[in-house]
């Protein structure tokens, strides 16, 4: 039998993801039965609901909200020992009340790669003792429009005409100052040696077209080099179109006989 899908937030992931599940023969073992979305915005004839009826009627939640939202939804899918799919990967480091509760519940976190790359052989790495972790992000300035660190340091986004460094620090620093714009330094951090560990830098540049992120991971016996460009995604700049199908990615491997 299929599993029941909830999607909870129907922005540029959530309708990408909804639409890969209702579409093209959908995603095997899987089937879009509830949505919750406060704004008016539907998919196909999905069931619009509370986060308590999605909770309560999916076998597993996909998170595609604001940061901001997702503790509310957590905290009601691991009462109930429900498994869920985080995309908002800053959320879990900027609100640790998320670990604790998952830890204390019977519920399975799925974290997707996301906007980024190379976590396979960081989880691996991990095996060996990870001795440093450091991603560097470029992004064009104003796809940092709105972020607290900008707003708290009054960067002003349209001065800025060549590459330029705005912040340095790390994870847990950067998903606190721009909890919509650097999921992957969460992610990183999460996948390696943790949020305190790891090192950001930030940059904006004006003649970036897309999203760049490049990761280097030491071990004793490894060194990982790995670089991402994104398109941002046109429903949400601040968004890369990767992000949704990492989600789409994570429901295949669940359900593939060969899982990767
Ligand atoms: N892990 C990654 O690499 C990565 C990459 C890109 C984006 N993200 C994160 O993924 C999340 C979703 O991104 P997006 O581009 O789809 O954002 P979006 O703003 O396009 O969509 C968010 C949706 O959530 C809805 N929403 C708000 N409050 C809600 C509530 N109480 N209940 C239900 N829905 C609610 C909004 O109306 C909106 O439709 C963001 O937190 C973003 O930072 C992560």
């Amino acid at each position: 039998m299929n599993k029941r899908v909830g999607i909870a937030g129907l922005g540029a992931i959530g309708s990408a993801v909804a639409k890969k599940l209702t579409s093209d023969g959908g995603i095997k073992g899987f089937e879009l039965k509830y949505i919750s979305e406060p704004k008016d915005k539907s998919h196909k004839n999905i069931n619009k609901v509370s986060f308590d009826d999605l909770v309560a009627q999916s076998d597993i939640i996909i998170e595609c909200l604001p940061a901001n939202i997702v503790t509310q939804l957590a905290e009601k899918a691991f009462k109930a020992n429900k498994d869920i799919i985080f995309i908002s990967s800053a959320a879990l480091l900027i609100y640790p009340q998320i670990m604790d509760n998952l830890a204390k519940s019977k519920s399975k976190a799925y974290l997707p790669s996301g906007a980024l790359c190379g976590l396979d052989g960081i989880t691996a790495m991990k095996e060996m003792g990870i001795k440093s972790s450091k991603i560097s992000s470029t992004k064009p300035p104003m796809g940092f429009t709105g972020a607290p660190y900008i707003i708290e340091n009054n960067i002003n986004l349209k001065n800025i005409t060549s590459k330029t460094l705005i912040f340095e620090g790390n994870a847990l620093e950067a998903a606190k100052g721009f909890p919509a714009n650097i999921n992957v330094a969460a992610t990183l951090s999460l996948a390696g040696i943790g949020a305190k560990k790891t090192r950001v830098e930030i940059w904006a540049d004006p003649n970036a077209i897309g999203n760049k992120h490049q990761i280097t991971v030491k071990s004793g016996y490894s060194t990982l080099n790995a670089s991402i460009e994104n398109m941002p995604d046109p429903a949400n700049p601040k968004s890369s179109v990767l992000a949704a199908q990492s989600i789409v990615a994570t429901l295949r491997n669940m359900s593939n006989a060969l899982v990767i």
